[in-house]
Parts: structure tokens; sequence; C-alpha cells
């Protein structure tokens, strides 16, 4: 097989970690496809900044058409609405397959872009657009595939449960504690997303339409943000065995007044008892808890934001595509390929 043609649009926080992977990991990730992934350019708005990460300045560029017209696959990093729904569109049309890791995008424009992939034939993942590195979108979609979601709930935005995180353990205040967020590159570009509880509703509308297998429109999520949390409330709410975190909850319900079946989504910041498992997620990490007809409860914890943890979704989003753009390739067995030495180490366990 030839090499996959691999055009990243963006070099940010998330954007520079898929690169550097890419390029650090090219062989590995060779044997895992079948061909490999040969990352032709970067799209940024200026090919001079200083970036954290070392990267080729030659894969550097502005030239967005050039870049898309000349790849299998797109990777879109950028954020907002436009030019990256352009660019998405522009890809799928000319007959590449598309990662993206934008929920705003996709939570506003999902049934758009949707309808042309499936028009065109071609791959659109997105795992990175929610809760970071948890593989939590293909689950819903896949391995629930065939069972009833009933109820999701949980943190999903990693920047506000830092930010609360800080004000009621070291007392930081909200601005403080989302400057450091932004230097961590857990924030959006306009961290108002954040703070408003707007990415954190772009998430649960993704989440809703998703697990209900119905279109729920962004403007229908409910939403208020950490924005009105004060240090006072933070206080009152641990003295009363308490902890302040923003959750988006979305579930099947009946109308009292009609008795019809619908769903709802919504996101706000709640008191969740301090024993409650909620309370133990820590620092930018998200949890969902998904509760199905007959799987039951399942809970789902890791990294919600941070360039290099969301690139692990990115780039397992990307494996998936490429092994399917080849198709015919080497298949399952693919990622079966490493010969590594299995050791007997008897009974003997590390401390945990
Ligand atoms: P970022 O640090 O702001 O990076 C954005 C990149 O896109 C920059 O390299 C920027 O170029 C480039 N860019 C933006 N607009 C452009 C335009 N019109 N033309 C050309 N280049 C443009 O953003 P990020 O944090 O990496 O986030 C990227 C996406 O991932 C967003 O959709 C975000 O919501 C999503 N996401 C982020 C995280 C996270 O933890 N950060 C987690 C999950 C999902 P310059 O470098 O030249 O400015
Ligand atoms: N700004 C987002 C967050 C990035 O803090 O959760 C991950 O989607």
């Amino acid at each position: 097989y030839r090499n996959l043609r691999v055009a990243l649009l963006g070099g940010g926080n998330v954007g520079a970690q898929v690169a550097r992977l890419l390029l650090e990991q090219s062989e590995e990730f060779a044997n895992r496809v079948g061909a490999g992934l040969e990352l032709v350019g970067i799209l940024v708005r200026d090919v001079n900044a200083e970036r954290t990460v070392d990267l080729p300045h030659e894969l550097f560029t502005t030239d967005a058409e050039s870049l898309i017209l000349g790849a299998d696959v797109v990777i879109e990093l950028l954020g907002g609405i436009e030019p990256a729904r352009s660019y998405i569109l522009m890809a799928m049309n000319s007959g590449a397959d598309v990662v993206t890791a934008n929920k705003a995008l996709l939570a506003t424009h999902g049934p758009e872009l949707f309808a042309v992939a499936d028009q065109v034939g071609a791959q659109l993942n997105y795992e990175a657009a929610v809760a970071g590195a948890i593989p939590i979108l293909r689950p819903l979609r896949d391995s629930l595939g065939g069972d009833q979601i009933n109820r999701i709930l949980g943190i999903v935005n990693g920047t506000t449960n830092f930010i609360l995180d800080r004000m009621d353990t070291d007392g930081d205040s909200l601005e403080e504690a989302l400057a450091t967020a932004t230097e961590l590159g857990y924030a959006e570009a306009d961290p108002t997303a954040d703070i408003g509880g707007y990415d954190a509703a772009q998430k649960a509308a993704i989440l809703a339409s998703l697990a209900f297998h119905t279109h729920v429109p962004l403007a229908s999520v409910y939403r208020e943000g950490i924005t009105e949390v004060t240090p006072a409330q933070i206080e009152s709410a641990r003295k009363a065995g308490y902890v302040v975190k923003l959750l988006a909850i979305c579930e099947r319900i009946t109308d009292a007044a009609t008795g019809q079946a619908g769903v709802s989504a919504r996101v706000y910041p709640a008191m969740v008892p301090r024993s409650h498992p909620l309370a133990a997620v820590h620092g930018a990490n998200n949890a969902v808890f998904v509760e199905a007809e007959s799987a039951g409860s399942l809970m789902f914890y890791g990294a919600g934001a941070g360039g290099v943890e969301t690139a692990s979704a990115v780039l397992g989003d990307l494996v998936s595509l490429a092994r399917r753009h080849i198709a015919g390739g080497p298949g399952v067995a693919a990622s079966i390929h490493a010969d590594l030495p299995v050791f007997d180490i008897g009974s003997i366990t590390t401390r945990y």
C-alpha cells in the first residue's frame, strides 16, 4: 500500500502534539495500519510563530486549499465554525476522510457534515470532541449500539473542573485558576466557552444525539456556566459536605403534562456530596456515567483536556479510519504485530 497523505489543520495545543507523535512514531503507525501515515503539512495562521513543540519548519503552511486537496486524510484542529466547516466540507467532497475534535462545529453543523459524509462515502471521526482522551463516543455508538441508554451524567469540561477544584482546594480565584488552565493548554481559544458552560453544552448535545439516536440541537440544551460561582458558595458547600461541580445531564424523560416521551440535556453547576465518585474527579479530569437498560451503570474516567491527552483520541480516530481507508489491507490482525518477549514473573505483584 502507498502511504496515506495526512494533512493537519492547526498546530496549536492539540495539533502540535498530534504532529509530534505522527513523526516520532511513524514506523509503529505504519505497522498498525498497514500503510505509512505521511504528515504532508500543518495549516497555521503564522508559519513563523514560536511553538512549544519543535517541528520541521517546512511542514507549516498557510495555503489551506493545496494542503487539503492533496490529502487522503484531513485532521481538523483549528477550532471554531469557519473556516473549519468549509475546510472539512472541501476535504470530504474531494474524497478525503476527516478527523476532528471540534465540538463547537459538530454541535451546530453536525447534521450537515454527517449528511455530506454519507453522501460522498467519507469517514468523519470525532472521538476527541467530547471528554478529551476518554473513549466515550465510540462506546456509545458501537459497543452500546445494541442497548437502550437512559441517562448520561458527568463532568465533561476539564477547564471548569480544574478551576472549581483549585477554588475548593487551594483557595485560588476563578481568574487565577483560569489563567493556569490556559497556560496548561486546557482552555478553549476563547475561554468564555469553558466558563460560560457553552463547551459543556456542545458536548451534551453531541452525547445526547448519539445516545438517544435523535438530533438534539444545541439551542435545546439548558446551560449555566460557573461565572456566578463564588468562593463563599464553595466554602459553604464544603462545610455542608458537598463540592461544586459543573455537570452535564442527558436523559430520557416523560413530559409530566402530556405523558409524551422525549429527552432532556442540561448543564449547570451542582452541589455533589463529597462521598459521590464525581467529587473525586480532580484537575482537568472528566468522568461520564452511562446508565443503559441492559448493561446497567458504566463509568468512563480520565483526562478531559490537554494537548497530548487529546492527541491520543485524535490518533486513535486516525488509525481506525486509515485501516478502513485501505480496506482489504491487513485488517484486525494488524493490531498484533510486535515481537516483544513475554516474561513469566510468577505471582509477584507490585504495589498498586
Ligand atoms: P489552539 O491551541 O488555539 O490551536 C489552534 C491552531 O489552529 C493554531 O495552530 C492556529 O494557528 C490554527 N488556526 C486557527 N485558525 C486558523 C485559520 N483561520 N487558519 C489557519 N490556521 C488557523 O487550539 P487547541 O487547543 O489545539 O484546540 C484545537 C481543537 O481541539 C478545538 O476545536 C478544541 O475545541 C479541540 N479540543 C481541544 C482540547 C484541548 O485540551 N486543548 C481538547 C479536546 C478538543 P497559529 O498557531 O498560527 O495561531
Ligand atoms: N476546553 C475543553 C475543556 C477542552 O476544558 O474541557 C477539551 O474539550
